[in-house]
């Protein structure tokens, strides 16, 4: 298993080894390696699994630092920067030559993140290059949101997992293309009223990666090992009568299913603790001695919107 800590000094060693650290952020963790390596990037699709058509976020300390990787970075990025950075906010810029093509799959677009996580950032600030870090999580499942998700399935891969306690977010940056038109490539931790508010109306791409020209949001992503269903809790739940059911609810329990196998995502309402501990408990439900895992929608707005696209992304009916 990895050591869980805050040695800060350690991480630093690891990553100009060559080495992958596990890394906090606000929205998961990130398993990081040093972006200028090539090293250290084919190690993060192999621990991944990760197929290497699916392009890496780098990570700086702030957006000045990102100059150097990019052609420009545009007036509309400074514009949302002002409000969201550093936070869940992933812009898809121009990359110049100093950004290996391994990092965006052959791409000239670069995505650019800066985490608020005062952890990595400080990381990132003793470091002379940006991290590549995609989510810790083996490809295709869900996104841990605490040392201990990490440990549970790339403990035995990596040595070190800086210990920045639970996600505050929950859920993955958003991603958005500045290169042409704003479009919005992920839904994620901003939801796309904030950023309608700062720049007006934005396009929104459709999962990106079943379309080759733009790896990444594959459909089928997060998913749990059990199989999982979306929709109408009562009405799928008769179908499955005779199955063991668990259901992932938004604010209460389902009074027609026994409640044992229930979890509850947000009891006070917020859709922010309903992201906050999506991940967390699709993972507690996929350990639990059931057959069948029933996901409710939670409501369509805000980061409502960002919860209901996992939750469609975990379901095999969607
Ligand atoms: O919140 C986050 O963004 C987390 C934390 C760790 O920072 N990172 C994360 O990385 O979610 P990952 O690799 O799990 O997801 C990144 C997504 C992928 O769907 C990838 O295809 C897309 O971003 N992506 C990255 N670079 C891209 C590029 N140049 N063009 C299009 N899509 C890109
Ligand atoms: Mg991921």
């Amino acid at each position: 298993m990895a050591e869980i800590s805050q040695n800060i000094e350690k991480a630093i060693e690891l990553i100009n080894n060559n080495e992958l650290v596990a890394i906090p952020t606000e929205t998961v963790y990130g398993l990081a390696g040093k972006s200028i390596s090539e090293d250290a990037i084919l190690k993060i699709f192999t621990v991944k699994n990760r197929p290497k058509f699916n392009p890496l976020i780098l990570h700086f300390a702030n957006l000045e630092k990102a100059k150097e990787y990019v052609e420009f970075i545009p007036d509309l990025a400074y514009k949302l920067a002002e409000k969201f950075v550093p936070g869940p906010l992933t812009f898809l810029l121009k990359k110049n030559k100093n950004v290996p093509d391994l990092v965006t799959a052959g791409s000239d677009s670069v995505a650019i993140r800066i985490p608020n996580h005062k952890l990595t950032l400080y990381l990132l600030d003793s470091l002379d290059f940006p991290l590549c870090a995609p989510s810790a999580n083996p490809f295709g499942y869900v996104s841990p949101t605490n040392p201990n998700h990490v440990n549970n399935q790339l403990g035995d891969k990596i040595k070190l997992i800086l210990d920045g306690g639970e996600c505050n977010i929950g859920i993955e940056s958003t991603i958005i293309s500045l290169i042409n038109k704003p479009i919005i490539y992920r839904k994620g931790g901003i939801s796309v009223e904030q950023i309608e508010e700062i720049i007006g109306k934005v396009a929104i791409h459709k999962f990106i990666d079943e379309n080759p020209v733009s790896p990444g949001n594959l459909k089928s992503h997060y998913s749990p090992k059990i199989t999982s269903l979306i929709g109408n809790i009562d009405k799928i739940g008769l179908e499955f009568q005779n199955k063991s059911i668990g259901i992932l609810n938004f604010n209460k329990i389902n009074p027609n299913f026994d409640s044992k196998y229930q979890l509850v995502l947000a009891k006070d309402n917020s859709l922010n603790t309903a992201a906050k501990n999506l991940f967390n408990y699709l993972r507690q439900l996929d350990s639990m001695p059931i057959e069948i895992i029933l996901l409710e929608e939670v409501p369509n707005y805000g980061l409502g919107i960002s919860i209901n696209d996992r939750l469609k992304r975990a379901a095999k009916n969607n």
